[in-house]
């Protein structure tokens, strides 16, 4: 304290006294040194027990230690951990995230607050950038002011845009085919025999076919072609940096850091060496995400310099990336876990693609978005098993709780205090019991009720008809009360779910008309990885439904 904080002559005196006492005897010394943890989390817990804390604060999530706070229980499992903290605090509270302070808001009204909020109040950038930047580069997503960034976006909806889309099924069902044929996963398949069985480590293959069919499509020919070790290596050191560890701590000297430093600059370099290729005049490919970005242009006329199209495409390989192939992984294991449902999917393939030659024949855009079957075995794995838990925003300026959200106390309304971060999880409330029946149950057959609760939230999140707001990257439905939303709401809401939709519809179709699928239990969510995975063992078992 000496020296830190003004303290009275009397306060000074006392404590210089004390310091060379404790120099002078070694003993005592290490004594204290010792027990400073101990007075540490003693003082913590009194703290919390004894100072009461201003009316207008939402409670805190008691906690022993000090600067960790609630970081174990929250990072081992965030659900449960939310789950317990409502029950004690309802659902706006705070919690420690070492030495963060967290505002959590629940639930369909917390996901409005949170998501809805203004990105002068709630900003995404100050929660995010030193997480992102690194990784993607400079001048895009975080890195610039939001409303340039909400450009960006609308930017990459134009490479999305149905026209590409449709030009996408093709060459998706294509890839995983070759894959299949080719990959030692596959060997008893590649073999012929319908009676032999053989397994594949589900994350794996599934990380693999991602990576395979984004840069067959969007990120386009130069990049699938130049897919080799070397680029495998390049993402592999950049997705190191991507980690809860680099959220929690930016720099830090360590070499998993500086790999990821090297790895952003060859990455950014390889995209501008494609860029300035096609600039030069190689340029047949009308349908991919550069393509699409060299030819937008922000309100003011200026064209995208090279380096912001590299690190746009960056920014898409890994958004892409873990969200697709988690959300993947997850729908092959419970349909492995759930023959009856794979069954279901199989038929419905059979019902409209199979010949008279018993053969399948591909599949269009058009028919891919008319499958029941196969969109609630999306719909409800994305609901089970939402990629991303928490979503973040640090708060610029004070914001009071509406009281619809938390029961006003006769003190007054909670106030979200300038400097907190505020977090939403809508994974909550798309396992909510009280919102859900048998909530953690997988059962994609509750998409079919018209008039249940899946298909209201659905309505409500997508509503064509309903309420449309447009950020500055085209109208989106608001969508922000409803308590399904796996692609998130409001301004930064996902811009790539048709895409993500395709990619998973082509490889769930395509694996399911090959192969019969079976595990004996679903795995548990791991949450020590930014997106939420299944916990090894999760290999799956399979055998090819015909005779090669
Ligand atoms: C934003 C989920 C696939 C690009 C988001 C957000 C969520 C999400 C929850 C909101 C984040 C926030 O509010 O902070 C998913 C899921 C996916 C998926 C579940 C697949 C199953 C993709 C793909 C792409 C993509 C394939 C690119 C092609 C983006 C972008 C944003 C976004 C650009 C905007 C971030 C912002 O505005 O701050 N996604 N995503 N996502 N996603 Fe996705």
């Amino acid at each position: 304290l000496n020296g830190t904080i003004p303290l009275s002559d009397a306060w000074s005196g006392y404590i210089q006294h004390a310091q060379s006492h404790i120099q002078s005897n070694p003993r005592l010394y290490i004594a204290v040194l010792l027990n400073i943890p101990v007075v540490a989390i003693v003082l913590n817990v009194l703290a919390q027990l004894l100072i009461p804390r201003r009316a207008t604060d939402p409670p805190v999530v008691f906690h022993w230690l000090p600067f960790i706070g609630s970081a174990i229980a929250y990072g081992n499992d965030p659900l449960n951990f939310f789950f317990e903290a409502q029950k004690k605090y309802g659902d706006v509270f705070t919690f420690i995230l070492l030495g963060r302070r967290v505002t959590v808001a629940l639930g369909p009204k917390g996901n409005n607050f949170i998501l809805g909020g203004k990105s002068t109040v709630f900003n995404a950038e100050d929660a995010y950038t030193h997480l992102t930047t690194p990784v993607f580069g400079k001048e895009v997503v975080y890195d610039v002011p939001n409303e340039v960034f909400m450009e960006q976006k609308r930017f990459v909806k134009v490479g999305l845009s149905a026209e590409n889309l449709k030009a996408y099924v093709g060459m998706i069902e294509e890839e995983i085919e070759e894959f299949l044929a080719r990959d030692p996963a596959f060997k008893v398949f590649q073999k012929g025999d319908p009676n032999e069985w053989g397994s594949f480590e589900t994350v794996k293959v599934m990380q693999e076919i991602t990576i395979l069919t984004a840069s067959r499509t969007l990120q386009g020919k130069e990049v699938r072609s130049g897919m080799d070790k070397s680029f495998a290596e390049r993402y592999n050191d950049l997705d190191n940096g991507f980690t809860p560890i680099n959220f929690m701590f930016p720099n830090l000297p360590l070499p998993s850091y500086r790999r990821r430093d090297r790895a952003q600059a060859q990455m950014s370099k390889f995209y501008v060496d494609i860029i300035k290729k096609r600039r030069a005049g190689h340029d047949d490919h009308e349908h991919d995400m550069i393509a699409a970005l060299m030819q937008q242009k922000y309100r003011n006329g200026r064209t995208l310099n090279d380096r912001e199209i590299a690190h746009i495409m960056i920014a898409l390989l890994m958004a892409g990336q873990h969200t697709s192939s988690a959300t993947g992984s997850w729908a092959l294991l419970h349909l492995a876990a759930n023959p009856k449902v794979a069954d279901a999917v199989y038929q419905e393939q059979v019902k409209h693609f199979q010949g008279p030659d018993g053969r399948m024949r591909s599949m269009t855009y058009e028919e891919l978005r008319e499958l029941p079957v196969l969109d609630s075995v999306i719909r409800e794995t994305l609901r089970m098993h939402p990629p991303i838990h928490s979503i973040m925003r640090y708060v610029r300026d004070d914001v009071p709780v509406p009281a619809t959200l938390s029961a006003p106390s006769k003190d007054g309304i909670y106030v979200v205090p300038k400097g907190h971060y505020v977090m939403a999880s809508p994974a909550v409330s798309q396992v909510d019991p009280t919102v859900w029946k048998d909530a953690s149950v997988w059962d994609p057959s509750r998409w079919n009720d018209t008039d249940g609760v899946a298909a209201q939230a659905f309505k409500m999140y997508t509503d064509e008809s309903g309420e449309k707001i447009d950020y500055g990257f085209g109208a989106v439905s608001k969508g922000t009360e409803s308590p399904y939303q796996p692609f998130g709401a409001g301004r930064h809401r996902c811009i790539g779910e048709q895409f993500a939709y395709l990619q998973l519809g082509t490889l769930i179709s395509t694996i399911i008309r090959h192969l019969e699928l079976k595990i004996e239990k679903v795995p548990e969510h791991n949450y020590h990885t930014m997106i939420t995975m299944p916990l090894p063992p999760r290999d799956i078992q399979y055998k090819r439904r015909t005779k090669a």
